[in-house]
């Protein structure tokens, strides 16, 4: 049986919302892994600032202005980010929103910009990078980044947490179709991550650490290291799997019957 072995090197990897949080980290850690980097964010500024901090030549980071719900704005930046970095290899699908709206009061609108960007987008991207890399059957790799609140459920959080539980399926079916083209998809389902802005307050994070047997929260980095094992050869035979990195917060609930 022949293994075919992925290398880094002169591999491309397209990370959306890699601006900030847990996207700029996986672009960091793809970049010093060997990887070109494809970057792109609504936030243009940002991503222009990473792409310098990288690469100030930008011949191995590039910045591109994206919003993922828009079907035309993904062929038109994956069909760029190719043209300037080459052929993409891996895709990390990391471009997501998480307001709180309680469902009494959620509006269309709301639940459309929550299911738009984090599965809607998801599912585009995919598509446009199994279109782009259909022909050479070459090994590829997709990570979508879903949530614990895909398993685990939180006031307030019915369409992210249907939009992450849908990620996840979706990686299952997509693994499916894109298995004999060569391209591996999975997903990582992170538990709270503290990101540079201020996700969640104060007293929520200190009653979140009391349920997670590690006893802290998530850093970038956490999740940035498991997002690289899969695109890796490491990783050539797990295709359709969402790897949970929470501490431990899924195992159950840590009540002390004393
Ligand atoms: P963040 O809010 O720190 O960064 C998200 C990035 O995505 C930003 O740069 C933003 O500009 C970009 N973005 C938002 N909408 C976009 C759009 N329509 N098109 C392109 N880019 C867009 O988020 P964070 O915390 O780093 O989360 C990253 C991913 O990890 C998300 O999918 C999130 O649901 C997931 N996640 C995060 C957790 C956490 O505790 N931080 C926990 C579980 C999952």
């Amino acid at each position: 049986m022949e293994i075919v072995m992925e290398s880094a090197d002169k591999k491309v990897a397209l990370v959306t919302g890699a601006a900030a949080g847990i996207g700029r980290e996986i672009a960091v850690q793809l970049h010093a892994a060997g990887y070109r980097v494809a970057l792109a964010d609504l936030n243009i500024d940002r991503i222009l600032q990473l792409q310098l901090a990288l690469d100030p030549t930008a011949e191995s980071v590039r910045a591109y202005r994206l919003d993922v719900r828009s079907g035309d704005q993904i062929a038109e930046v994956f069909a760029r980010a190719a043209d300037d970095l080459g052929t993409l290899s891996a895709l990390v699908n990391n471009a997501g929103i998480y307001p709180n709206h309680p469902a009494l009061e959620m509006t269309e609108a709301e639940w459309d910009s929550v299911l738009d960007t984090n599965l809607k987008g998801a599912f585009f991207c995919c598509q446009a990078f199994a279109r782009a890399a259909a022909g050479d059957k070459a090994p590829r790799a997709i990570v979508n980044l879903a949530s614990t609140s895909a398993y685990s459920a939180r006031p307030g959080a019915a369409h992210y947490g249907a939009s992450k539980a849908a990620v996840i399926m979706l990686t299952k079916s997509l693994a499916q179709e894109f298995g004999p083209l060569g391209i591996r998809v999975n997903a990582v389902a992170p538990g709270l991550v503290q990101v540079d802005r201020a996700n969640v307050n104060e007293s929520y994070r200190k009653q979140f650490v009391n349920m997670v047997p590690s006893g802290r929260v998530g850093h970038p980095a956490d999740i940035a290291g498991v997002v690289l094992f899969l695109v890796s050869p490491a990783a050539a035979y797990v295709n359709g799997e969402c790897i949970i990195v929470d501490g431990g917060f899924l195992t159950g609930r840590m009540l002390q019957n004393s």
